[in-house]
Formats: structure tokens, C-alpha cells, sequence
């Protein structure tokens, strides 16, 4: 491994990523021939194979996987020095990587540009994902900072409480069901259900309460995105259960409303999370702080009134 350069290291780790060679070299600006070249030097190294070619597809091989997460350890160190370079020249400016999962992305965005408006030499990378995707990619240490709703047990991480994020019944605004009150859980049964994907920590959520009020709704459609489980409930195909947070773009206007229904809103909370004995950039850091210090103020939240952790969207 002596000999092993930086840059092949570089471009192993892009292979490896996209899991093609042209992929990589699309991404380096290079010429595939070179990424080639490059990991057959870098093989010739280690001393075993790194790759395994099945079809057109690169797999890693177990020696490939450790040089993987050997490569993100070094070169997210090479960058959080990079940061501390910068912050000691007294410029904050360097990389942040975000992954949250989907129901945070109707406030993370907005956090992130007013943070970008106090730091605007950050390159940010956000992922937007469900829950088990998410977990995954905290696994493979992927990210700086995770915004998720359940942090998982078996890992060691530090988190933090973000905001509230209630789960609510979402109907059409002209669904029978609108104007009532105190609806039990139980009414759901008679309605066709629009459910999130497996995988969906909101899903999940639901899925719990189902069982213990020993609800068995019929679910008519599985979607994976929350806006597409909107516009399906605007085309009348049915009812769900989602964030209150998806509901608050269009506000008290639009064509869906959150039903009174028993037992709603399930009580969740997103959390900020990142890996226990993970060394934060300088940047990371500072976006955490203006994340745990911003995230219920009122700017942030034009149109509602979140501060509290509470939303002013009405429902029926
Ligand atoms: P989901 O995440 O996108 O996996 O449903 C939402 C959540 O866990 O709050």
C-alpha cells in the first residue's frame, strides 16, 4: 500500500461508489482507460482483488469493502482539515453532508438556506430518503449529521430533539368524514388507505398504532413519496396518514385537511443525530448549532406558527 497515491485512492473510492468505471470517470473528468489503469495499479498494491466483474457490474470484493471505508475515514479527515485550515484563516467553508428522511425535507431546505446566507462558501450534499435507507447509510458512516424520527438502539450515536412531528389523518377537504369530530380509529376500517412504502419510518409508526388499537385498514395503493400520497388523496383514491409538516406548504388552503380522528396525531419528534466518536467538521458543528437554535423560529416557518413545536394548521 506504500506506493498507493492519494488520487488512486480517489479513484477507487468513486468507483467503487457508482460501482462502474465509467460512472467514476464521468464524475473525475478523466478518460475510463485511466480509471482502469488506475485501480489495476492500486490492486497491484494491495496485493488482492478489489473488484469482482459479474456482467457490466462492479461488486466489491471483501478487501475492495475495507478499502472503501478506509478511503471515507481518510478523506473525510483530509476535508475536516481542510475546514479547520479555512476556520483558522477565519473563513467557514468546506463541505456538509445532510441525509434526513423524507418527511424532514418540508423543513430542512428552508433551515439550510438561511444557514447558506451566513456561510455561502459551503458546498452542501442533502439525501432525502426513508427511514431504513437512512439507516443504512449511517451504517456505512456515510454523512455528517442524519435527521431522522426513531434513532436506532443498537448504534451508538449522539442525538438531539429537533421539533415535533405529528403524524395526522389526511383526507380530501370534501371527504364525508371532514367535518366530524372525535372520529373513532376504528371508522378508518370502512376507507380505502393509501399506504407509504415498507422501509417508511412513518409506515412503521402507523403500523404500530394499527396493531395495538387492532385496526386493519384496507390499503388500496403503496406509494413512496409523501407528495405522491398527496395528489393521490386530491384524486379521491382514498385516505392516509402523514406528517402534519407535508400539509403545511399550502396551509389552510389547500385540498386536504387533517381529520379528527381518535388516538391522532401519533406524537413523533425528529431528532439530529450523528455517529458516536465521529469528529464533526468545523462546519458541521456550526450547522448543528444553527439547526438546534433556528428550527422553531418563525422565520423559518413562514406561513405557520411552529414556534412551540405546534403548526396553526386547522383541522376540521
Ligand atoms: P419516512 O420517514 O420517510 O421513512 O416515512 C419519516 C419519519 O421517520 O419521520
Amino acid at each position: 500500500m506504500i506506493q498507493a497515491t492519494l488520487h488512486q485512492l480517489k479513484v477507487f473510492e468513486t468507483t467503487a461508489r457508482h460501482g462502474s468505471f465509467t460512472k467514476a470517470a464521468e464524475e473525475l473528468s478523466i478518460t475510463q482507460p485511466t480509471v482502469s489503469s488506475q485501480v489495476k495499479q492500486l490492486t497491484q498494491s494491495v496485493g488482492l482483488p478489489l473488484f469482482e466483474q459479474i456482467g457490466k457490474q462492479l461488486y466489491l470484493t471483501d478487501a475492495g469493502r475495507e478499502l472503501q471505508a478506509t478511503c471515507r475515514e481518510v478523506f473525510e479527515q483530509l476535508d475536516n482539515f481542510e475546514m479547520k485550515v479555512a476556520d483558522f484563516k477565519g473563513a467557514k467553508q468546506g463541505k456538509l453532508r445532510l441525509a434526513v428522511v423524507t418527511t424532514a425535507k418540508y423543513f430542512v431546505p428552508r433551515i439550510l438556506g438561511s444557514f447558506c446566507q451566513h456561510y455561502p462558501d459551503i458546498d452542501i450534499s442533502l439525501q432525502v430518503t426513508n427511514h431504513q435507507k437512512l439507516i443504512a447509510r449511517m451504517w456505512e458512516n456515510q454523512d455528517d449529521l442524519y435527521i431522522l424520527s426513531q434513532p436506532p438502539e443498537d448504534m451508538a450515536l449522539c442525538s438531539q430533539a429537533v421539533l415535533d412531528n405529528p403524524l395526522v389523518v389526511v383526507a380530501r377537504r370534501d371527504h364525508p368524514l371532514a367535518n366530524q369530530k372525535n372520529i373513532p380509529i376504528q371508522r378508518l376500517q370502512n376507507e380505502p388507505f393509501i399506504m407509504r412504502e415498507s422501509g417508511s419510518g412513518t409506515r412503521q409508526a402507523i403500523e404500530q398504532l394499527f396493531e395495538k388499537r387492532r385496526v386493519s385498514v384496507n390499503v388500496r395503493l403503496e406509494l413512496g413519496s409523501n407528495e405522491a400520497i398527496k395528489q393521490a388523496i386530491a384524486g379521491g383514491l382514498g385516505i392516509s396518514v402523514l406528517s402534519e409538516h407535508t400539509l403545511m406548504p399550502e396551509g389552510t388552503l389547500g385540498e386536504l385537511v387533517a381529520l379528527d380522528v381518535q388516538d391522532f396525531p401519533i406524537q413523533r419528534r425528529w431528532y439530529v443525530v450523528y455517529l458516536a466518536g465521529k469528529q464533526l467538521s468545523v462546519i458541521s458543528e456550526a450547522f448543528l448549532q444553527y439547526l438546534l437554535e433556528h428550527a422553531r423560529s418563525r422565520s423559518i416557518w413562514e406561513g405557520s406558527t411552529a414556534a412551540n413545536g405546534k403548526m396553526a394548521l386547522s383541522r376540521r
